[in-house]
Parts: structure tokens; sequence; C-alpha cells
């Protein structure tokens, strides 16, 4: 029986890497301990955060309230009018004397009969859940001679909790109070009553459960941020994705409208809004999760932020707007103010912001990203001009530079033009490269970083997700091939220097794009299979590679079945804890059998440690139903020594841990 060796070691042997190898056996995969190679870059697993699927406003940003100011376009969307016990009154939206020049819509309530009360009742995001015993937030903008009533009520009217407020006078006031919800209700509203003749102007209506991530105030759903800190992420790119570029110039993000007092932060309409499935016509972004939320969310979860800024260019897929070259300035000094904002000395103009706003550390920005998916000539007169000015100011500061929506097929142009500019003179640090491909496709481009020249800039995996079939589900094959792709990140990650899955989030029954890593509704949430891959990769990232070698008895069958999926593996060290850490990913349909070979371990433990993903069928995802259907099980093997035989089943992610002594 002839044998195949393949070796999986760039830097032993950079142009001949095949880590597939086809169904047969047996199969021999061996390490080599003694002989640790590059360094694995400690920034290679992270999160990419962007507000679609209404990942913020209604999902992280823990604020119950839809659409508080009343800015929507519609701007009564989401409220309805309340007349309690023969109350009558009208209900308008104005402008005139509004609360600021951000925020200049609010309602006014005009009470000709007092009854039991006229007002308005807020929906939240398709109901409000509250949860017995639990205290919320409630604060209101308000003016007017009447006093109020404040209640939540559950689906069926029944009263849950209220406060009252005397009537604010005739100035803008903030009132605040704390409602206790007696009650659990899914789909609870929030009504807010004049109780006597008179009038009352409302504006930024908000109601947040006490309870939110480290209880803060504005805070964010804490069962949302746990399973970001659960994945580990090294990084977090905020705050996309295509809202950066916006539809046009005029919906791009601005940051410096997301940070101060939530009542004076402009809304902006969300450009998924314009999704090709879905549409959303009433998603908006408050910016109540706005940079300072973004700054503070990373240093919580010990991620290092990566700040994404407009580079002078709206989507090149729909307005295509662009900012003329002699006007581009305001946009560099954004970029340059968000890096002061971030790192500046309190003495300084944008480092006083952050301090005023309670946050006087510094927050140790490394890098900042520069435009999203932008590509063509148009990119490459508007990046080079932040990049210089950054570097002019700021030359510690890793700059990301986008590369275009894709590596291949229909965006091969786009990407080729980038990577002729980086070759021929163009600056750059980081490098953003997107793939939302077949799963096929993850596998076949296992090794794709593997000639990547080593001379040139890093790469970012910047959104990258397998798409199974015309349906996208979440499914265990999806993550498989994901986790395939990733065991070639990991042996090339001298170059390959950061990677995040996209999208982050979606919401049940309201999402744009699939598949997503997390799926959430009002009350609950679960990972994905591709979650859980995110999840080993990270907390199982090795300090160095190890080189691999493998073995396998080629077959007449795996010879043919070229299409056929195979068994990836890479192995590195942890050198906190001496263990060898081995990634095998087999993405065939059956198991394989393999002899292990940690070549050069001189002290084995007589214990590993596995952590397998898995499920009955590569179509098994997961539900709210079965949250856990595909999760990794833990499970301790005894080994006779450093060399030893284990089974991996079909379609699964395995991680080993050995301590080897090496
Ligand atoms: O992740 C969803 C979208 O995919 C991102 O906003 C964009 O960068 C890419 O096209």
């Amino acid at each position: 029986m002839s044998s195949r060796k393949l070796t999986a070691f760039a830097g032993i042997f950079p142009f001949a890497l095949v880590t597939a190898i086809f169904a047969a056996a047996p199969t021999r995969i061996t390490v080599d301990v003694a002989h640790p190679g590059h360094e694995v870059s400690p920034l290679l697993h992270g999160i990419f955060f962007e507000d679609i699927n209404y990942g913020a406003d209604g999902g992280l940003y823990a604020e119950l309230v839809q659409n508080r100011s009343f800015e929507h376009e519609e701007h009564l969307f989401g409220w309805s009018t309340v007349s309690r016990g023969g109350a009558a009154g009208a209900l308008s939206v104005e402008s005139l004397d509004g609360l600021n020049a951000k925020n200049p819509h609010y309602a006014r309530l005009v009470v000709s009969a007092q009854g039991k009360g006229f007002g308005v009742a807020n929906e939240g995001f398709g109901g409000i859940a509250l949860k017995a015993g639990e205290n919320y937030l409630f604060s209101v903008h308000a003016r007017g001679t009447a006093p109020l009533r404040v209640l939540l009520e559950d689906e069926t009217g029944r009263p849950l909790g209220e406060t009252h407020f005397d009537a604010p006078g005739m100035q803008w006031r903030t009132l605040d109070g704390i409602i206790r919800s007696s009650g659990t209700a899914l789909h609870a509203r929030l009504l807010v009553l004049a109780t006597e003749v008179g009038g009352l102007d409302l504006d930024v209506v908000s109601l947040f459960p006490e309870h939110t991530w480290k209880d803060r105030r504005n805070g964010l759903r804490a069962d949302l941020v746990q399973m970001l800190a659960d994945l580990h992420p090294a990084f977090m790119r905020f705050p996309g994705g295509c809202i950066v570029e916006g539809k046009d110039l005029a919906n791009r993000y601005q940051w410096k409208d997301t940070i101060g007092d939530i009542a004076a932060r402009p809304q902006n309409w969300n450009r998924w809004q314009d999704a090709v499935r879905l549409t959303a016509p009433n998603y908006y972004q408050t910016y109540g999760l706005g940079f300072l939320e973004y700054f503070q969310l990373c240093e919580d979860i010990g991620a290092e932020p990566l700040p994404v800024v407009n580079c002078g260019m709206a989507c090149q897929f729909q307005s295509k707007q662009l900012v003329p070259l002699n006007e581009i300035d305001p946009f560099v000094q954004d970029a340059l103010d968000l890096i002061e904002f971030a790192n500046g000395p309190v003495t300084s103009e944008w480092g006083a912001r952050r301090a005023a706003l309670g946050h006087p550390a510094p927050f140790n920005l490394k890098m900042i990203g520069v435009g999203n998916e932008q590509w063509g000539e148009e990119y490459f007169e508007r990046y080079p001009l932040f990049y210089r000015a950054i570097k002019a100011k700021y030359p510690d500061i890793k700059v990301v530079t986008g590369a275009g929506p894709g590596v291949d097929a229909g965006d091969q142009a786009r990407w080729k033009l980038a990577w002729d500019k980086f070759r021929s003179g163009t600056p750059a640090d980081i490098v953003d490269e997107h793939f939302y491909r077949s799963p096929q496709w993850f596998l076949d481009n296992v090794n794709r970083y593997d000639t990547q020249d080593r001379n040139g800039p890093k790469i970012f995996a910047g959104e990258f997700a397998a798409h199974d079939g015309t349906a996208k589900r979440n499914t265990l094959r999806a993550a498989i091939a994901e986790a395939a792709i990733m065991t070639g990140f990991v042996r090339n990650s001298d170059v390959v220097a950061m990677s995040s899955y996209a999208p982050l989030f979606a919401k049940a029954g309201a999402w744009q794009w699939n598949p997503d890593l997390i799926w959430f509704d009002n009350t609950r949430v679960y990972g994905s299979p591709s979650y859980h891959v995110q999840a080993l990769f990270s907390r199982n990232r090795p300090d160095v590679v190890l080189p691999v070698t493998l073995e396998s008895a080629a077959s007449p069958a795996s010879e043919a079945g070229k299409a056929a999926p195979g068994l990836y593996v890479v192995a590195g060290l942890d050198r906190k804890t001496g263990e060898t850490i081995l990634d095998v990913v087999n993405a065939t349909g059956g198991a394989i059998a393999a002899d292990i070979d940690l070549r050069g371990a001189a002290h084995p433990a007589a214990e590993a440690h596995a952590t397998v993903l898995t499920s009955a069928s590569a179509d098994d995802e997961n539900s709210f139903e079965a949250p856990d259907k595909v999760a990794p099980r833990d499970e301790t093997m005894k080994i006779p020594g450093a060399s030893f035989s284990r089974e991996f089943p079909a379609n699964s992610l395995t991680i080993l841990r050995v301590k080897s002594g090496g």
C-alpha cells in the first residue's frame, strides 16, 4: 500500500502544504513536539460586532422602549394611545422648541377629560419582557401641567407595577423612577399617562432592567455580553460592516454622534432596513450603544478594540457616493480624533471628553480600520490619505485596510487590485479579507494562506462564515468547514494575525442576514455550532505552532474522490500549561481512526483531555428548544505514552490537550 506524507508546517515546507487527507485508514498524525515553530498571533481569534439583525437596538443594548425619542420617520412607530376610565385627549408629534437640535421631535399629550388617565403605550421590541421581582429603571424628559402615572402591564392588561410624578412644569425636566415588576411577562407594555386635564410633552422615554451587564446605567444585556465574554475574544471590531459605509454618505456611521448624553445622540436609520431579504423599515440606530460603550465593552471582556471609520465612501453596492478628495480632511480628522478619544491624555480635547464621560484612563487603542469592504481606485485614492495622517501622528497605531467584499469568484478583480497595490508600494499593516462561501469552498481553501508572502502585510480574516445551501442554516456542516479553515489560520498565524466570524448576533424573527453566530430573542440566547467552533479555537489558542505530519494510505477511492472532505490537523504548544494542543477536524461523513505520535514528548501525562464538537447529522443545528443539540463535550482519555490512538467521529472538531513535557 503506498503512503502519502503531508507536512503541515509552513515554517519548514512553505510551498508543499496540503493538510487534507482523504478517508483512508490507517492515518498517522505525528506532532514534532521538540521543534516548536512560529508564535501564534495573540490576536488570532476575535469578534466582529455590527448592528445588523437587531444586534444593538432591540438586542445587546438593553433599552426596552422602541423609538424612545419619536425620531423614526414614522414618528409614532411602536406607540399607541391609551384612554382609561373615560379620559379623552389628543396625541401629536411636535418639533417646536424640542429637547435639543439633535433630537427635535417629541410627543404632546393634550388631555381634555381626566378620567383615569390619557397617554401613550410602548410595545418595546416585539413586546417588553419583564421578570417578577426585578426592578426597571424608568426615565423621561417631560414638561407640562399634568402629573404622570407610569405603569407596566402584561399583554392581558394586568398591572405589574407603577410609579408617579408631579407635573414637571413648563421647562423640560428629567424624571427618573424605579418600577418593580410583580409578574413575569413576555409581551408587556409601558404606559405613560397624564392624569389631569392639561398638557404634557414627552421625549426620550426609557426603560431599562436594573440588572444589565455589570449593572451599568444605559447598559447592555448581561446574558448577551456573557456569550461574548465566554468566547474569550482577543479583539472586537466595531461598529460594522456596511453600517460604517452607510447606504449613502448621510447615512454613514459617525462616532462623534454616539457619545455623551443619550438624549443628544442623533438617531440614524439603520442601513439594514434595506436588506435584500426581510426588510425592516423601522430599524434605527439610537446610538445608545455608542463608542464609549463599545470601548468599555472591549475593556470588560478583555478584547482589544478595533474601531472602523468611514473613509469617505458610501456603500459601493448601493449609492456609491464618494467624498471629493479636496473635502476629505474632516473624515481624516475624525479618525485622528477617535484615536485621541481612546488614548489621549485628559488634557487633550478628546481625552478630556472621554474623562468627562467617566473614563479618564485611556483605552490603549492599538489599531483602527479605514473603510469596510471598499474596493477600486476610489479606495486607493482615499485610504492612503488616512494611513499617512494616522502614521504621522500615531506611528504605533496599526491600520486595518480593506481588500473588498470577497477573495474570489465575482470579487477576484477587486481583491487582486488591492493586493497589486500592496505589492507595489501602497502601505498596509493588516489587510481585511472577507469570505462568505459554501462549506466546500472552506475545505478547498484550508491552505489558502500557506503561500502568503511573509514579508507583506498581515491578514485579518475579518468576516467569514460558511453558507450551507440556499437556506444558509447554522448547521454543524458549516461549523466544521469553518473549523477546517481555522486550522489553516492557526498554522499560518505568523501571517494571519486576526480572524472573526460574521455576523455576530441575530434576533429571532427580526434578522436580515443568516447564518449568524449567536441567536437570541427578548429573554433567551443560544450559540450556533459555529459559536462553539469559535469558542473552542479561542480558548485553546496555542502560543507556538508545532509541526504536524500526516500520513495516510491513499486508496483508489480517495485518489478519485478529490471532492470528498477530509481530515485537517494543526498543533501547538500552550506554554503556560505545558500542553500540546491538537485541533483535529474530521469533515467526512465517517469516523477516522488515527495513530497519534507526540514525537519528542519527554514526559507525556497518562491522560489526555479531549473536547469534541459533533452531532448525529451534519444537518443538525441548535435552537431555543434544543440549544445544546450541537455542543462540545469534554472527556478524559487514558494514554499509554507519547503514542496513542483515537477515533475522530464523523463531522467533528476535536481539541486534544496532552501535557507533553517536550
Ligand atoms: O456581515 C454582514 C455584512 O457582510 C457586513 O456588514 C459587510 O461588511 C459584509 O458585506
